[in-house]
């Protein structure tokens, strides 16, 4: 990045350039960085109505790695030597909309680069007197968002239910705990580790928590939900998706989050065998998209927010250094379970 000379606060920098990545090619398996380009651009300039925010922390999601194929999905591909796309966390430096001025923070679909240039309506204000900014790719953002509606809309969670969440202290999953035990319910996690069980219990509540790289899922989810399970929350797809059909109550709704465990395959997504169990239990699965729910964010923002300020939604956010050039390395930790919480990468301060 160059500087030429400061100039006053709210004002355009002075810089020429702005470090971007692009998708050069589509990964088969694990992304690599041989499937971007590193590159610098010059600097954007904003058209009336739209805004150029600089980017500080980029939301890294499991959901990018189904973006840089080709097949259809719920929104389209990357394409080749576009910059890959990705939700951001920045400060506006200039604006050409009366909804925001320079100093303002804001969310957006900043993609994988320095600077962007967004239009204003496209934009959500972030608090950072609230809540720390990469709380609001988290908690507060989209990851919040789709706990809350999986859970209360599509899981139609009642009183007194059992719920299981695979991906237990991740970003989505250690918000759906804590809902529901906000809610009075009783949560079982099941997480990777035994320091993750240990979060899942001792930081977001959860009454119990299975080390699926330890223990027998589908035994433990037996001992640890006599009843069965009313609501199944599933981020990662795979054999604990089988291992917690294998165990659903009367009436359970299996809600299909995401399928981590299956983003990276070459051979196939692996189904899960044990559905005759909705039968047997007049039981429904659904996949949802938290997109969908755009028009209530306000409803659940509000709600997450009112819980935090009383202590009651704890959110742990784990924040990796290296810039936008740290992309693909940063993102792999999402598969690896490497990531404890809600993975967000720091493009600059
Ligand atoms: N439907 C929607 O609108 C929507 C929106 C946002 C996210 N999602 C989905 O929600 C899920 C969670 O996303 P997130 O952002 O909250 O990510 P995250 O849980 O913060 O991070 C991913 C975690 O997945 C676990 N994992 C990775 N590979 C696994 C495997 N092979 N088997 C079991 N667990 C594995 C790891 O935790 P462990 O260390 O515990 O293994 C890892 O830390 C993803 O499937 C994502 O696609 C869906």
């Amino acid at each position: 990045m160059l500087w030429f000379r400061r100039k006053p606060k709210g004002t355009p920098p002075m810089t020429v350039q702005n470090r971007q990545v692009k998708l050069a090619s589509r990964p088969v398996g694990v992304a690599t960085r041989e499937n971007f380009s590193f590159e610098t651009a010059p600097m954007p300039a904003p058209a009336d109505g739209e805004v150029l925010i600089k980017v500080l922390y980029l939301s890294l999601d499991p959901a990018m790695r189904g973006w840089m194929n080709e097949a259809k999905s719920y929104i389209p591909p990357v394409q080749l030597g576009q910059v890959m796309r990705a939700g951001g966390v920045g400060e506006v430096v200039e604006s050409r909309s009366p909804a925001f001025k320079p100093g303002d923070f804001v969310v957006g679909m900043t993609g994988v680069q320095e600077y962007a240039v967004l239009k204003a309506e496209h934009l959500t204000r972030a608090d950072p007197n609230f809540a720390p900014l990469p709380a609001w790719l988290g908690v507060l953002g989209m990851p919040g968002m789709t706990a809350y509606f999986g859970l209360l809309d599509v899981g139609a969670l009642k009183d007194g239910d059992t719920v299981v969440v695979s991906g237990a202290t991740g970003a989505v999953g250690q918000v759906v705990g804590q809902i529901a035990r906000i809610k009075g319910c009783k949560v079982v996690g099941i997480a990777g580790g035994p320091d993750k069980c240990r979060m899942a219990v001792d930081e977001f509540g959860y009454d119990a928590c299975v080390d699926y790289k330890a223990e027998d899922v589908r035994k433990r989810l037996r001992d640890l939900c006599p009843n069965g399970i009313d609501v199944y929350f599933d981020n990662v797809g795979g054999d604990i998706l089988d291992a917690a059909l294998a165990n659903l109550a009367r009436g359970a709704r299996v809600v299909i989050c995401g399928a981590i465990s299956q983003y990276n395959t070459t051979t196939g997504m692996k189904g899960p065998s044990n559905y005759m169990s909705l039968l047997v239990n007049r039981a429904r699965m659904e996949g949802f998209i938290v997109f969908d729910f755009a028009a209530r964010y306000g409803e659940a923002a509000k709600a997450m927010a009112r819980w935090i300020a009383e202590g009651k939604l704890k959110h742990r956010e784990d924040v990796e250094e290296g810039g936008v050039d740290a992309f693909v390395e940063t993102l792999n930790k999402l598969f690896t379970g490497e990531n404890v919480g809600k993975l967000v990468l720091k493009v600059q301060a």
